[in-house]
């Protein structure tokens, strides 16, 4: 058989989503591959669940710093300030000021706000008739449950999240264009926070903004950058990725009827059809990591320097881990996915909120619109970062 090779950072191997045959080549054949990168020295590839939770729980050997995308930034001044690129002390001193806001208690509280904001949704679009179920309900629900959250004004929700897409809009044909358009996203967004900033006379409020304004880092307050970095993160992060789930699942019960009928009939199963979507989904395809000194990985020796890229969709779906793991199954337990990452100090921060909102959406989508079904092709964002669609027409 010949050796597995394939340039992961080629977005056409992503045009149909994660290539899941490539993925399971890789875990049998060269599970920690040397693999090539554009303008770059190369990355390990890491494929099995076994060796992504490895690489997860051991920070000091595999740190965040300088950055956990594949490519290092040409200017990093940004990217070296985002919580998710730093490594302990710094990390877990700023990670504990955001944890405040995401207690399972703070995150149970907003049910009812995020039921009146599903139902809302739903509702305006079943009268439609024939809607967008990405356009409609999954780019809605997660960003205005964030903005809420970090304290942006309803009427501007909408400009906040054209810049988010707008970072994250490397999908568009001409690389170039898109990268100059995502750095002045940028910008516009870090102006728009600091103009909200300055409407936060006493910072005393409840909202994530008051929340980070106060904040005592050391004895000292964030900067103003430091703050416009956290807002970016917090917006990006908490839209970006839900709204995977909530379409890729949806379109998991379209391509499993049995699974949806399953449900329906057992609507206790909720829960675990809600780990298995994200199991499914995996809507974060990958995170680099950085080796701090010479050492193996499943007997593979990686030198200090080398980059380490944990490939989440490929872990979720290693049979060494989820028996069965190419079959869609709503009761599925145990499901240790790695969705949110696989433990250790940057587990997603969000992961109790997107649970709830994927939980509620999916409650009174099953009972509110039972008659829901796929009225065109889903439409693939072609990344290797983010497992999108950007398109799913459906009708009830
Ligand atoms: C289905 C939805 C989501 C998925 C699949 C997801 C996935 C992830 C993953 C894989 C990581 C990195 C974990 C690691 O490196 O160990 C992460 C980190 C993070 N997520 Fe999420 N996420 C989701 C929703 C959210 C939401 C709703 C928020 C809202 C605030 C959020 C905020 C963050 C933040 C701030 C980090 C960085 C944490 C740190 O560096 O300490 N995420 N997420």
């Amino acid at each position: 058989m010949s050796p597995v090779i394939a340039d992961l950072c080629d977005r056409a191997v992503f045009a149909a989503g994660p290539p899941h045959d490539l993925f399971r080549r890789f875990r049998e054949e060269a599970p920690v591959a040397f693999l090539p990168e554009p303008d770059g020295p190369g990355f390990w590839g890491v494929f099995r669940h076994a060796d992504v939770v490895e690489v997860s729980r051991h920070p000091q050997a595999f740190n965040s710093a300088p950055v956990v995308f594949i490519q290092d930034p040409e200017d990093p001044t940004v990217t070296q300030e985002l919580l998710i690129n730093q490594d302990p002390p710094r990390h877990t001193k700023l990670r504990k000021l955001v944890n405040r806001g995401f207690t399972p208690r703070q995150i149970a509280a907003l049910e009812p706000h995020v039921r009146a904001i599903v139902v809302d949704l739903l509702d305006r679009a079943a009268e439609r008739g024939r809607f967008d179920l990405v356009h409609d309900v999954a780019v809605e629900l997660p960003l205005q449950v964030i903005a809420e959250l970090v304290g942006v004004p309803a009427e501007e929700r909408h400009q906040v999240f054209s810049w988010t897409e707008r970072m994250m809009s490397n999908d568009d044909d001409d690389q170039e264009a898109a990268q100059a358009d995502a750095h002045a996203a940028v910008s516009e967004m870090f102006a728009y926070a600091d103009s909200l900033v300055a409407t936060r006379v006493d910072s005393s409020g409840d909202d994530l903004l008051s929340v980070l304004l106060r904040a005592d880092v050391d004895g000292e307050a964030l900067t103003p950058f430091e703050v416009d970095v956290f807002f970016m993160l917090l917006m990006n992060a908490g839209s970006e990725t839900t709204r995977n789930l909530i379409t890729g699942g949806t379109l998991a019960l379209f391509e499993h009827p049995d699974q949806r009928a399953r449900l329906v009939a057992d609507p206790a199963l909720l829960p675990t059809a809600i780990e298995e979507m994200l199991r499914w989904v995996t809507p974060v395809v990958h995170f680099r990591r950085t080796a701090t000194a010479d050492c193996e990985i499943a007997g593979q020796r990686i030198a200090a320097g080398d980059k380490v890229v944990m490939w989440y969709s490929s872990a979720n779906r290693d049979e060494a881990q989820f028996p069965d793991a190419d079959r869609f199954d709503v009761g599925r337990t145990p499901n240790d996915h790695v969705a949110f990452g696989a433990g250790g100090p940057h587990f997603c921060l969000g992961a109790s909120l997107a649970r709830l909102e994927a939980r509620i959406l999916f409650e009174e989508l099953l009972t509110r619109l039972p008659t829901l079904t796929q009225a065109g092709d889903a439409v693939h964002l072609r990344s290797n970062f983010i497992n999108g669609i950007t398109s799913l027409p459906v009708s009830v």
